[in-house]
């Protein structure tokens, strides 16, 4: 008798204790202390050894009817929780749905790196390599493989930054053009050469169109048999990609750099509106790279026989055509890290520029 009221009592508890479970862990605990391994219920099934037969079987009975009505009201409970938090997500959580489908990010593209990504995939398409060197150079590299001995203007004209000498005597200089790259490169690679060496370069200058560190992009091809009509056709090709257009009006303008000869440098057809400069056609002209056939001296400079081996090399400013592609006024603000600025003439990081889907 004491024990069939002690199961109604029991029972009841348990059904209380479920009834009052708020949340789904809660309901779980109540289900582990009545039917868990070491729950209640399990304890008293595990305690019916010790009754006589008779008693066993009415106790059994009894308990496997109250394990079932109690999983059966844990069962209904877990739903109407379930419901219940349903219900409250559905009331709190909504969607905008006139919200813009992606959200902008946050961080941009800068032009420098746009621009330095489309040059690279023009002339990857082109079959050229991408090559690098320093941007502490000796003055071997920068200036004196390049043909330009110690007395020679150029070197004033380049506003270079020197380092404190080294005990030798002799000064490092940050480069001031990408041109080192050329030596290297032909150091380490024989004939045929086709390479572009994007990167940073230093001078110490700084005005509306002049900045103390920019970037250039050197090429250079070597071979046995290269010429001038292939520096023309690869820059021609270049300038058409580059600005996007069918057809650039372009000028091949005498020029002179110590490491080629002959020089040129390249001039763009362009037209003023507003202010605004319009690239391709038109009076005015813009120059825009310095080229050449690469000096026998620069040639023998980077270990090579003049005698077997010729070509071309180049060097454009990355910013210059950043500005005039995207129309962008100041050079010094590439380099001012304004969030607005970079927002304005940023672009999104999906937008990776590349030949078949179009540039920019
Ligand atoms: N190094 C030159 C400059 O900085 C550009 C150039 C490169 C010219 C290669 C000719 C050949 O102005």
């Amino acid at each position: 008798m004491t024990e069939t009221l002690d199961l109604e009592k029991l029972e009841q508890d348990l059904i209380a204790q479920v009834d009052q479970a708020s949340n789904e862990q809660a309901l779980e605990e109540v289900r582990i202390g009545a039917l868990g391994k070491k729950g209640t219920i399990s304890a008293m099934m595990k305690g019916m050894g010790k009754l006589d037969p008779e008693q066993r079987k009415s106790t059994g009975q009894a308990l496997n009817a109250l394990k079932a009505r109690v999983s059966q009201a844990i069962a209904t409970q877990k739903e109407v929780l379930k419901k219940q938090a349903m219900d409250l997500r559905l009331a709190t959580e909504h969607v905008d749905v006139t919200l813009p489908a992606r959200k902008r990010s946050e961080g941009t593209i800068h032009p420098v790196s746009q621009v330095w990504e489309e040059v690279v995939q023009i002339f990857g398409d082109l079959g050229f390599s991408v090559a690098e060197g320093p941007h502490i150079e000796s003055d071997w590299y920068n200036f004196g493989a390049l043909n330009i001995p110690d007395e020679h203007p150029a070197r004033q004209e380049h506003d270079t930054f020197y380092f404190n000498p080294d005990k030798d005597g002799s000064r490092k200089v940050l480069r001031t053009h990408t041109s080192p790259v050329q030596i290297r490169t032909m150091e380490t690679n024989q004939p045929p050469i086709r390479i572009i060496a994007p990167g940073r370069t230093f001078r110490c200058d700084s005005d509306q169109t002049h900045t103390p560190m920019f970037h250039q992009v050197e090429g250079l091809v070597l071979d046995s048999d290269i010429h001038l009509g292939h520096l023309k056709w690869t820059l021609t090709e270049f300038c058409k990609a580059i600005f996007e257009l069918d057809d650039v009006k372009m000028r091949f303008r005498s020029s002179h750099f110590p490491f080629t000869e002959p020089s040129m440098e390249i001039d763009i057809g362009c037209t003023w509106e507003n202010g605004q400069v319009k690239i391709g056609e038109g009076d005015d002209w813009l120059e825009i790279l310095g080229s050449g056939m690469v000096h026998p001296n620069v040639i023998r400079a980077g270990g090579l026989d003049p005698d077997k081996v010729q070509g071309f090399a180049f060097g454009v400013g990355i910013d210059r055509i950043a500005m005039l592609k995207y129309g962008i006024p100041d050079l010094r603000a590439f380099f001012e890290s304004d969030l607005r600025w970079l927002r304005h003439y940023g672009f999104s990081a999906l937008n990776v520029p590349n030949l078949a889907g179009g540039l920019s």
